[in-house]
């Protein structure tokens, strides 16, 4: 069972959110929420690093850790903005208080040069009582331009759990003014993460997570500065437990790039092996169509192309016989049908498109994955599936819609693709190199 290697990791440690995600200069860098020194959650600062094709990346070491002359035990989840000279860093400080997480949250600005060679505070913060209500579980601050203002939104609890709206009201991006609320997830009991908005025109598209669902969803729909009129909501991601707590930026091309955690969907224990836990997965690109999301994985992951893998007819089923632990493969299909991916004697996945929906079931040795079901809508006629595997990570594009989900097989690939009934076509498979991950 080998460990992501298309996927940017952390060496060893714990890592979740991706964190400041900013592309400038042709240069993509990323934060991310690290645990320098344990493969579970715990001692939170910001690691950093950087990339120019969102496939090789180099890891930089640790750039913002907690301050503990200021009370800081953790360095949440925040933002970093690009500036005509330097860069603002604003993520969520929490304190040593035993409800430090739930009361007593912060919103901590910071400079940064145009390298981020040094994230330093600059004494301007947010602090909860900019409501003037209570809020609780306040966390994750997101900046985003939209019609020449510069804007923020944070998760947190006050009657039940919001994404709030805040206007910076000067040019540093120092000083803030809450706005309202601008959106507020259908289930009350929820808790929401790690908001985001992507900008396109006068549409926006809302990003948050859903704590205790582990789950992305989106809400889509126009926007004046003011008011946010959602026309479309739905799954950012229809794996559970898995891919989780989003950031975005604006990419080559004014491109928007959303990253992701894909946490291990273990059971009982953080890492599989003891020494990691958590990678990010695969950045992807957003278009909209109408209000709908629609997403593709980076053009880079092309260049890992390494060897085709031959598509028999074994009964007159189309099948691929691989043992690579990478791989990418595309079909289409129409009706009812099944398949099975990454398989072997004892283990595998299995799609099964039945009706309107696709239901991916697995089957591993790992007494402790969870292996629940998942499933994704169909729309009508015929469908398009991309599967990019790598070690314990699947990431499926069905129809521009993306479900990721973890497979720890316990022995190694035989099959990559196995049709089983119904109408595949265009069947093509590779075997995909590693990508360069230094430092
Ligand atoms: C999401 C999250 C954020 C928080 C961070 C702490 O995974 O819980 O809300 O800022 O992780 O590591």
């Amino acid at each position: 069972m080998q460990r992501p290697t298309i996927h940017f990791a952390p060496e060893k440690n714990w890592m979740n959110d991706p964190n400041g995600t900013v592309y400038a200069d042709g240069v993509y860098h990323l934060f991310y929420q690290y645990n320098p020194y344990g493969s579970d959650w715990g001692n939170i600062c910001w690691a950093y690093a950087t990339s120019s094709n969102l496939i090789d990346w180099e890891r930089k070491g640790i750039r913002l850790a907690p301050d503990p002359a200021i009370g800081e035990k953790y360095c949440f989840s925040g933002c970093a903005v690009k500036q005509p000279d330097e860069f603002k860093v604003i993520y969520t400080s929490i304190g040593y208080e035993a409800d430090a997480v739930q009361h007593h949250a912060k919103q901590i600005i910071c400079d940064a040069d145009a390298a981020f060679s040094e994230i330093r505070r600059n004494g301007h913060e947010l602090c909860a009582d900019a409501h003037g209500f209570p809020v609780s579980e306040w966390r994750d601050p997101f900046v985003f331009a939209f019609g020449g203002k510069t804007y923020m939104v944070l998760a947190g609890v006050s009657d039940r759990g919001h994404i709030f709206l805040y206007e910076a009201a000067d040019g540093q991006l120092n000083d803030w003014r809450y706005k309202g609320v601008l959106f507020t997830p259908a289930d009350e009991n929820e808790l929401p993460e790690c908001p985001n908005v992507a900008v396109f025109g006068n549409k926006i598209v809302l990003f948050y997570s859903l704590a205790r669902e582990s789950s992305v969803r989106y809400a889509s729909g126009t926007f004046d500065g003011e008011t946010f009129l959602v026309r479309d909501e739905g799954y950012a991601d229809r794996g559970l437990n898995c891919f989780y707590a989003t950031n975005l930026t604006y990419g080559k091309g004014g491109d928007v790039v959303l990253f992701g955690w894909l946490r291990e969907s273990l059971i009982g224990t953080s890492s599989p092996d003891g020494t990691y836990s958590g990678c990010l997965a695969l950045p992807r690109i957003l278009r909209l169509n109408g209000c709908r999301p629609e997403f593709h994985f980076v053009n880079g992951l092309l260049s890992l192309y390494k060897t085709e893998i031959p598509v028999r007819r074994e009964n007159g089923m189309a099948i691929c016989r691989s043992a690579a632990e990478r791989t990418r493969i595309t079909f289409g299909v129409a009706g009812d049908a099944a398949a099975e991916i990454l398989k072997n004697a004892e283990e595998c996945v299995r799609l099964e498109f039945c009706g309107d929906t696709l239901h991916i079931l697995r089957h591993s040795l790992t007494a402790n994955a969870d292996e629940r079901e998942l499933t994704v809508p169909l729309g009508a006629g015929r469908h398009f599936v991309e599967i990019i595997s790598d070690g314990t990570v699947t990431e499926m594009l069905v129809d521009n819609s993306p479900v990721s989900f973890r497979f720890y097989r316990r022995r190694p690939v035989e099959i990559a693709f196995c049709a089983e009934k119904g109408n595949f076509g265009d069947v093509c498979a590779a075997e995909l190199g590693g990508a360069e991950i230094k430092g």
